[in-house]
């Protein structure tokens, strides 16, 4: 009989504990209106979750919630899960209201996080307008949309970014986090409207997104490293992009980049890396792997773009790279750039299957290397690097 009872009282305390414990922002005073400031609501009961020594889950039910910058900051006791999946979030149109310039929504230094759901408004029309990067090289007056900076063992799920004010996203100093059905839309005039950028972060696998932009559909910067980008689709926008690579002087290599089964359309370009011409680390970007890409109407489909290198200084080295099975059309004539660097050309380079049709007057597609002698198989259309210029 006591052994009964004790199993009994065991196996509550055993259901208890698997029970996550829900903290509902109504309760704390979210009015989700459209017109009250919301953030001290979601901020209370992020920092009671947060001490939750059982794994906790943030109800955030439908609405319109009006949210200034706000941090959303671990470390926490136990893993948290933030269900969004109606709420619309609305950051302040003006970009004058943002104190911090890093990001209007930063979720900071998590393990084991789950975001499920919400679209985040950055309602970025007026900023655009404001924005003066190109004309000042400094784009940090303006906010990022959504930030994820030292997140890991993490998923983030069907969350939608709108109209950023600069980049919808950038994963910073991540580890083991995975973006599933992320939807990224900005109009295609919207300057440095970046979907989503990642730097010095390792094991970033993100699938199923779909990324409408004014810049990088996805960007890479410096220390990403193991990410893999499956059945996204870009465009408009500047298509995938790693790098630009070599800026300054403490970079960390980009390593083991995949990204495969994309859907690329009416972009700039498609796949590109590029590296500046400073460039000091040796290896600047080895293991990169595109695979199963369908370009549509891009105008540079595939590029390779090291080619501003003044007295021959530059030692980033390109290497490890391959690109198979590249199909679909270009808007330009000149469909395969390859333009790696005369003091470290690129390094085992692999093409095969490539089929890019130009539909110009003037001619077939084209291609243009120097500095890298690919391993060519498959059908390659337009021949790429088989006539060399340097
Ligand atoms: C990666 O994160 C997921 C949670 O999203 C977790 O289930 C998995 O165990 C983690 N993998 C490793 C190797 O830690
Ligand atoms: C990425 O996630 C998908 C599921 O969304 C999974 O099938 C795939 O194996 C993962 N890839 C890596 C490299 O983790
Ligand atoms: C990826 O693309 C290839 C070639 O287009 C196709 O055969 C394969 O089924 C695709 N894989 C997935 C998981 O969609
Ligand atoms: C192809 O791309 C060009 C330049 O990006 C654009 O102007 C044009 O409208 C696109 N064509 C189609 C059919 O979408």
């Amino acid at each position: 009989m006591e052994s009964i009872c004790i199993c009994i009282l065991m196996a509550i305390l055993v259901g208890n504990q698997a029970q996550a414990v829900d903290f509902n922002v109504k309760k704390y005073g979210a009015k989700a209106d459209g017109k009250s400031d919301d953030s001290t609501a979601i901020a209370n009961a992020w920092k009671e979750a947060c001490k939750s020594t059982q794994a906790s889950n943030i109800v955030i039910p439908a609405g319109t919630y009006m949210v200034g910058p706000i941090k959303i900051q671990g470390p926490c006791q136990a893993p948290i899960t933030i269900q969004a999946n109606q709420a619309r979030f609305m950051a302040p149109a003006n970009p004058s209201k943002f104190k911090s310039q890093s990001g209007w929504f930063t979720f900071q230094s998590i393990n084991g996080f789950t975001l499920l759901g919400g679209t985040f408004d950055g309602q970025g029309e007026i900023a655009w307008k404001q924005n003066d990067c190109a004309k000042t090289g400094k784009c940090s007056s303006l906010p990022i949309n959504v930030v994820f900076n030292k997140i890991s063992n993490s998923l983030i799920r069907d969350m939608a970014s709108l109209d950023s004010k600069l980049f919808h996203m950038n994963v910073l100093n991540c580890k083991n986090l995975t973006l599933q059905r992320i939807k990224i839309s900005a109009p295609e005039e919207s300057l440095n409207t970046d979907g989503i950028h990642i730097g010095r972060s390792n094991g970033i696998n993100i699938t199923n997104a779909d990324i409408k932009t004014g810049d990088d559909c996805v960007s890479l910067g410096d220390g990403s490293q193991q990410v893999n980008i499956e059945k996204v689709t870009c465009g408009p926008g500047h298509g995938i992009a790693i790098g630009s690579l070599g800026r300054y002087n403490n970079e960390e290599p980009v390593i083991g980049i995949t990204v495969k089964n994309c859907t690329i359309t009416n972009t700039m370009n498609g796949v590109r890396v590029k590296t500046w011409p400073a460039s000091p680390s040796a290896s600047i970007a080895r293991g990169l792997h595109f695979q199963n890409i369908v370009m549509n109407n891009v105008s540079t489909p595939i590029l390779i773009d090291q080619e501003y290198c003044p007295y021959n200084q530059c030692q980033a080295e390109i290497s490890d790279v391959s690109f198979d099975n590249i199909r679909g059309t270009t808007a330009t004539q000149l469909a395969v750039k390859l333009k790696c660097s005369k003091g470290y050309p690129c390094k085992n380079v692999r093409i095969s299957n490539i089929n890019l049709a130009y539909h110009g007057s003037n001619g077939k597609a084209t291609s243009e290397c120097a500095n890298v002698k690919p391993k060519l198989t498959g059908h390659l259309f337009p021949p790429a690097c088989q006539v060399s210029s340097a």
